[in-house]
């Protein structure tokens, strides 16, 4: 509010000065991975040496309370209104005012971070344009697990999970080999963190056999971008030497699971109780 006081002041200030003096954005939208540093930046015009003294340069986020990033006023720097979720975080470059550069670094991006941003520069006129800035974490990490829940004469029942962190959320599809669809059979929970990151675990139960495969999707649509995993239902179902649970432990991306309870007889193995 006090800011766009602030614009109204310029704007009389300056409005029979000069009704031309523009802000122009270069890059109106900004897609920046969580964590990541991102410079946003608008331009103004500045005729011969830049009188500091009389510019002002004011950046903040649209909200239902508008947030203020950074304020610098009348060629000074002033934090005293900037929100604490960008204390530390903010710098203007201020070696490019000269030439008509407003850049602002936004350090470690989080993805309340996301929205609109406002480029307010007052000098020999006063104006402002607006600069979205898109934050996503993709669900590159996937972390895998198969457990058999329960032995049958034909198929083992099988409880398939797969896990990541992301932002935004994603939605998870499972298919198996032949491309058949099992998202409906799967139960997918999602938590938020600290981090601001949402943690989705997807549990598949199925009926199936020895070498089928199945695919888990993170499918984050905002950003129109899928990750996979691909889970291999493993032969000699592990035995019970390992706990009742039967559990496979969870998988590293990419590495099959050798474990103990992988069932994957390892050469020289010969514990009590292997199977078969
Ligand atoms: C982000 O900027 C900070 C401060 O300038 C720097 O220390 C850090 O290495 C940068 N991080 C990345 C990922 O570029
Ligand atoms: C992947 O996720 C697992 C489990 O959350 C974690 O232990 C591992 O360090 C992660 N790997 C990478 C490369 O981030
Ligand atoms: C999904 O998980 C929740 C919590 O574990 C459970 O209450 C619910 O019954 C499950 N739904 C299905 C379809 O398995
Ligand atoms: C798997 O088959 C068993 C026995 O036919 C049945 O009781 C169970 O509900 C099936 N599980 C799933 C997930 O379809
Ligand atoms: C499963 O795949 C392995 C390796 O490709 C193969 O040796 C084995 O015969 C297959 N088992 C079945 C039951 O198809
Ligand atoms: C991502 O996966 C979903 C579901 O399988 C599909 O509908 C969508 O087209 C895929 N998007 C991309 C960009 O691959």
């Amino acid at each position: 509010m006090e800011n766009a006081l602030l614009l109204c002041v310029f704007m009389s200030h300056w409005h029979f000065l000069n009704a031309l003096f523009t802000v122009d954005v270069p890059q109106p939208q900004y897609i920046v991975e969580y964590g990541s540093n991102v410079t946003m930046e608008c331009r103004f015009r500045v005729n011969g040496q830049l009188k500091l003294h009389d510019l002002s340069v004011i950046w903040e986020k649209k909200e239902e309370h508008t947030k203020e990033v950074y304020k610098l006023h009348k060629g000074k720097e002033n934090f005293n209104n900037q929100h604490s979720s960008y204390a530390g975080r903010v710098k203007l470059f201020k070696d490019k005012l000269q030439f008509g550069q407003s850049m602002l670094q936004v350090t470690n991006v989080k993805p309340t971070d996301a929205g609109t941003y406002l480029c307010l520069i007052g000098y020999e006129g006063a104006d402002y344009k607006t600069i979205t800035l898109q934050v996503k974490a993709p669900y590159r990490n996937i972390t895998k697990r198969t457990v058999i829940v329960q032995r049958t004469a034909v198929h083992n029942e099988w409880e398939l999970t797969c896990q990541s962190k992301g932002y935004p959320k994603a939605e998870i599809i499972w298919h198996n080999g032949e491309h058949q669809d099992f998202s409906d059979k799967a139960n997918t929970s999602y938590e938020t963190g600290t981090d601001q990151l949402y943690s989705v675990t997807s549990v598949l139960k199925t009926n199936t056999s020895i070498n089928e495969t199945f695919h888990c999707i993170f499918w984050n649509k905002e950003f129109k971008e899928n990750t996979s995993a691909i889970l291999i239902i493993p032969g000699n179902p592990p035995n019970q030497h390992c706990g009742g649970r039967r559990d496979l432990g969870w998988q590293e991306p990419t590495a099959r699971s050798a474990r103990c309870c992988s069932g994957i007889p390892t050469a020289g193995s010969s514990q009590p109780g292997s199977l078969r």
